[in-house]
């Protein structure tokens, strides 16, 4: 894949970083999935400018519509809030839905800041922002969701608004029922014509395009405006610790973090993103407190399904899930694809001695011994990622000691953006 490829593929913000400004970039690449003759013809840079204004507040509004749930309780804003970086708000490990919300679904909610990075899902994927080289095959990256199922906004919309367990519509018709019902009805004539309501498909795709326009804004979504983007600038300074856990996180024989959660700015300048978005299989516990995981026979894999269908028995991807931002981190209640963690220094224990103290996060049998690696059958074990800070023998030390943790923890925090922060509701 040559560098250029790799750039239509990739959305990069097309205008200043941090800008009140969205990201062209998607708007002629990226509209795939849109309805034939709704959409204008060529546009100028000015003209797509003022459209993706216009679709980003149309967007917004049906962003924070329960309405076109079948409960007509949920929003996508329900379970992506804002104030939470657009990730959920409440501790459960899984949020309900459907017509009666008494639907457990069945992964974590993500943060919706900073996806605009994220590349469409490659197997092969070669990075040329990276320090590393151009040939080397990361493998599989980026997507949409933790099994990167979907490739543009528009095509994830569509999951949450029929699927059973979340907004719970039957079919584009019924949401398109709701969208002509709705006070913004008249904008979205106005956006996408006149016709628009004619047909349920039409309508079903200009709410999705919105919305996708909605997430790729950049003072809502990609901000950059945390503690470690103005040190990194040279406009703010991080306390001791903070710097410690910057360096622990760095360091390829500690935490070796970065080498996924990558930290430092992209060749080109643009700020880090935290995650490369490659597929990894760290083995986060089973988590019992999701209802689907009662039937023991019921496995969510990752990259290999059942959720995700086209890798269907490609056993060396089972187990692999996205590598999530850290950005805003800290304001997460539950962690990993499951949600099994609660707080962040469990997380980075978990790093620290899953290799060397495996009794401390995984179950044990009737006889004593460790049930390791309890949500991936033994069969997918060697997907297992095993470098730093992983790959160390029961009973060795932990490759991080308990301040070092705290270290870490610390730096997480200086990630979070300022809109967010405790403080920023007294501006
Ligand atoms: C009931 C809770 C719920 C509702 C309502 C909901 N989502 Fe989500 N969202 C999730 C979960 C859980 C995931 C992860 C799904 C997966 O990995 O399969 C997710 C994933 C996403 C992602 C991908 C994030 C990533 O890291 O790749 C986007 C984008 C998104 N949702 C947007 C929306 C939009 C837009 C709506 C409204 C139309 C919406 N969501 C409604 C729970 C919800
Ligand atoms: C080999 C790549 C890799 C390395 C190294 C790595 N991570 Fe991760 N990280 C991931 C992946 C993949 C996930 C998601 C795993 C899952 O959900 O099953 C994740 C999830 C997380 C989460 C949960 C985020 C969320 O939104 O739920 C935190 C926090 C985290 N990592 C911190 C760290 C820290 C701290 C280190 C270093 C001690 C580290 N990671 C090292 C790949 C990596």
């Amino acid at each position: 894949m040559t560098t250029k490829t790799f750039r239509l593929l990739r959305p990069r913000l097309a205008i200043g970083i941090g800008a009140a400004a969205l990201c062209l970039a998607i708007l002629p690449l990226r509209q795939s999935s849109a309805a034939a003759g709704v959409h204008p013809g060529p546009m100028s840079r000015a003209e797509a400018f003022a459209r993706a204004e216009t679709l980003a507040a149309l967007g917004r509004k049906i962003f924070f519509d329960p309405s076109l749930s079948a409960s007509g309780l949920q929003a996508c804003a329900s379970c992506h809030d804002p104030a939470h970086a657009f990730g959920s708000a409440s501790a459960m490990p899984v949020e309900m839905g459907g017509d009666q919300m008494d639907r457990p679904g069945l992964r974590a909610v993500p943060t919706l800041r900073y996806l605009q990075a994220v590349p469409s899902f490659s197997e092969h994927f070669y990075d040329s922002e990276d320090e590393g080289d151009e040939s080397v095959d990361n493998g599989p990256t980026g997507g949409l969701t933790w099994d990167g199922r979907v490739d543009h906004g528009a095509d994830q919309a569509k999951i949450p608004l029929l699927s059973p367990f979340e907004m719970g519509n039957k079919d584009a018709a019924e949401v398109a029922a709701k969208l002509r019902r709705a006070p913004y009805a008249g904008d979205i004539k106005t956006a996408f014509g006149e016709t628009v309501f004619d047909n349920p498909e039409d309508s079903f795709d200009a709410a999705v395009e919105s919305l996708a326009t909605f997430e790729q804004s950049g003072p809502d979504f990609y901000p950059y405006s945390s503690r470690y983007d103005a040190f990194l600038a040279g406009k703010a300074t991080l306390s001791a610790q903070e710097l410690r856990g910057r360096q622990l996180f760095e360091d390829p024989a500690k935490g070796n973090c970065s080498s996924c959660h990558l930290s430092e700015p992209a060749n080109d300048g643009e700020p880090p993103q935290f995650s490369d978005f490659g597929f990894l299989g760290l083995a986060a516990p089973r988590n019992m407190a999701i209802p689907a995981n009662a039937d023991s026979s019921y496995h969510d894999l990752g990259l290999c399904g059942p959720q995700r269908t086209d890798f269907a028995g490609h056993s060396e991807y089972c187990g692999l899930f996205r590598t999530p931002t850290l950005r805003n981190v800290v304001l997460k209640k539950s962690f990993f694809h499951n949600g099994y963690f609660h707080s962040l220094r469990d997380v980075v224990s978990f790093y620290a001695t899953r290799y060397s103290d495996p009794g401390r996060w995984y179950p044990k049998n009737p006889d004593g011994t460790i049930r390791k690696y309890d949500d991936l059958p033994q069969a997918y074990w060697a997907n297992l990622n095993q470098d730093p800070p992983f790959g160390r023998k029961p009973g060795d030390s932990p490759v991080l000691t308990d301040p070092e943790i705290d270290d870490i923890v610390a730096f997480l925090g200086t990630l979070t953006d300022a809109d967010l922060l405790p403080e920023a509701d007294l501006h």
